[in-house]
């Protein structure tokens, strides 16, 4: 991700310690927990990629005490955010934040192996070679019958069905000709070359989507 992107590509302000707010993660927290509360496993290890400010992470730990979870990030200050509402939120089963570049080649050796990953709102952010890395890297660290969760906009089929996708999209490439949103054909057919059954798509609020994919 660089920094020329558009202001809305991933908006967060101090909150306080050494916590930063993102309102966006805010507002689509909910969603996404009830989400992976049906199609998490309840059990075993689970690896945030991007884990931002870190609020999405602690409800997620909450609401599934039974998986150890380990976020990661690139961004130091955003390290120091999530594991500052760890320790705020008094929860055992997460660990300190890692440094996780997902965009690099050999990542998954560096990590144990996962039976839940998740990422939310990065793919529309990075060059599509950059996201097929990503997947095999996440294929590779994760344990069989583990489960790949990928959350965030996407065009259908090629096609964006919102005018404010349209907007969006158009302003990342604008910044960024290698990058913008993803078609869910190609997200398919990469998620399966890293081996994985895709399993699911589902619809999500505000027009995005979560791909459910499981090792076999
Ligand atoms: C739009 S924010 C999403 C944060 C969080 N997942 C959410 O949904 O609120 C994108 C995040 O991806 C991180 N990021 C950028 N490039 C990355 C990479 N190559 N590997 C892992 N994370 C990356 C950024 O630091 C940022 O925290």
């Amino acid at each position: 991700m660089t920094g020329t992107l558009p202001r809305t590509a991933s908006v967060t302000r101090p909150a306080g310690d050494a916590k930063l707010h993102a309102p966006a993660a805010v507002r689509n927290r909910d969603a996404i927990c009830d989400m992976l509360c049906t199609f998490a496993p309840q059990n075993g290890r689970a690896l945030e990629i991007a884990s931002g400010t870190g609020e999405h992470i602690v409800a997620f730990a909450a609401a599934l005490p039974n998986l150890h979870w380990q976020p990661t990030e690139p961004d130091t200050p955003r390290r120091a955010s999530i594991d500052a509402y760890v320790a705020e939120a008094g929860l055992q089963n997460v660990s300190p934040a890692i440094a996780l570049d997902a965009t690099a080649v050999g990542w998954h050796k560096t990590v144990p192996q996962n039976d839940l990953i998740f990422l939310a709102n990065l793919l529309h952010l990075i060059p599509a070679a950059s996201v097929r890395k990503l997947i095999t890297e996440a294929a590779l660290a994760m344990a069989p019958g583990g489960t790949l969760v990928l959350y965030g906009p996407f065009a259908r089929d090629g096609v964006l069905t919102s005018e404010g996708d349209v907007q969006f999209d158009s302003a990342l490439r604008a910044a960024d000709p290698s990058i913008g949103y993803k078609a869910t054909n190609d997200l398919t057919c990469w998620i399966g070359d890293a081996g994985l059954i895709n399993v699911k798509v589902v619809e999500m609020p505000a027009n995005n989507l979560s791909f459910i994919a499981r090792k076999p």
